[in-house]
């Protein structure tokens, strides 16, 4: 993973009129097979690794965190941002302030594009592979 940028997420260039790529196939059986842009792909790799084991896999939500499938779609991205930026001090589940962790704090706009994705159903839940042609930094 790239060392950790001092600003508060990080841009990536896209093409299009939405923030982020998909292209899904579905094979014979339905078993949807779906490729992204590199900012949702890396979106993607850091909600797994860093957000899954509570908001659970494809950000559907737990029994203890919202899904945020859901919860995306009344967030602009700078109120996510700053949701990220500032935490949750809550009883049952407190969640970590993002801006201390580096690797959250590089990805937080990859983290967006990826959830947006989600929120608006054009990513499907599953796992994703690259676009052949995605660019990124
Ligand atoms: C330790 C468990 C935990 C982890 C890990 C976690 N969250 Fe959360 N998150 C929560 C809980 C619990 C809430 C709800 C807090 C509340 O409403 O009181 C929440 C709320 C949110 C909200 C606000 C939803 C809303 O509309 O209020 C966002 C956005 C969010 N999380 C994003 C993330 C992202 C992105 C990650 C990964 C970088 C992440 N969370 C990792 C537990 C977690």
């Amino acid at each position: 993973m790239a060392a950790a940028s001092p600003s508060w997420g990080q841009s990536y260039a896209t093409s299009g009129t939405e923030p982020y790529r998909v292209e899904c196939t579905a094979d014979a059986e339905g078993t949807m097979s779906c490729r992204t842009d590199l900012a949702t792909f890396l979106g993607k790799r850091t909600f797994d690794e860093y957000c899954a084991s509570c908001h659970a896999r494809d950000a559907l939500g737990s029994t203890f965190a919202p899904s945020l499938v859901e919860r995306v779609r009344g967030l602009k991205r700078t109120q996510f941002m700053s949701l990220l930026e500032r935490g949750y001090g809550g009883e049952a589940a407190p969640m970590t302030r993002w801006a201390d962790v580096p690797a959250v704090r590089t990805y937080a706009d990859a983290l967006w594009t990826y959830l947006s994705a989600r929120a608006t159903g054009q990513l499907p839940p599953g796992p994703v592979n690259l676009l052949p042609d995605a660019s990124g930094p």
